[in-house]
């Protein structure tokens, strides 16, 4: 089997390329079905989020706004409880439906402060879509409107996550041997 080392971990193959955009392109469907004429307002969390926004907007096709976040939690293979905000809201969020793009959401704790802080914003509603999910280690219980795919806890990377900054490039999702 295919062996890739990245620093001091070896990843072997888990999702494919193949795999991961047919399950891109259901969920960018689920959004187009339940969003008609709302004209959402994306807000894709960097910097994981950015392989799997650029494949979901090649079939979300409807009018939208798309806008970008950096809140950041994660150092190495754990998540930290300290998120910082690198790049914060947009302007304009009053009134709008937004939908956050995450690449995965694990504790759960990155998306809950995003959350929390767009509630500030008098925003009309909020959804989440996130290109995979950890159910086993999530702590909290709002809704995630629309996953891409459930896993395990191992520790993944590729089609924009990442080990330590490397990995992000690589199309297809790898997981730690
Ligand atoms: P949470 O706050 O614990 O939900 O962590 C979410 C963030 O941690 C995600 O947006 C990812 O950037 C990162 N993350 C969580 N699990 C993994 C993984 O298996 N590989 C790479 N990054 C991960
Ligand atoms: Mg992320």
């Amino acid at each position: 089997m295919k062996k890739i080392q990245i620093l001091d971990k070896t990843f072997v193959p888990f999702i494919s390329q193949e795999e991961i955009e047919s399950v891109i392109e259901r969920v960018a469907k689920e959004i187009e079905a339940d969003n008609k004429g709302k004209r959402p307002l994306f807000l894709v969390v960097l910097n994981g989020a950015f392989m799997f926004a650029a494949q979901l907007f090649k079939t979300f096709q409807d009018p939208c706004e798309i806008q970008f976040v950096k809140y950041t939690s994660y150092q190495g293979t754990e998540s930290t409880n300290e998120i910082k905000k690198l790049i914060g809201l947009p302007e304009g969020l009053a009134g709008r439906d937004v939908i956050i793009v995450e690449d995965i959401i694990d504790t759960g704790l990155s998306m809950k402060v995003l959350c929390d802080d767009l509630k500030k914003e008098k925003v009309n509603s909020i959804k989440i879509a996130t290109m995979l999910f950890k159910p086993n280690s999530f702590r909290y219980d709002y809704k995630i409107d629309y996953i891409g795919k459930e896993i395990g806890n191992d520790f993944i990377v590729g089609y924009g996550l990442d080990y330590d900054f490397y990995g992000r490039n690589m199309p297809e999702i790898l997981v730690v041997e």
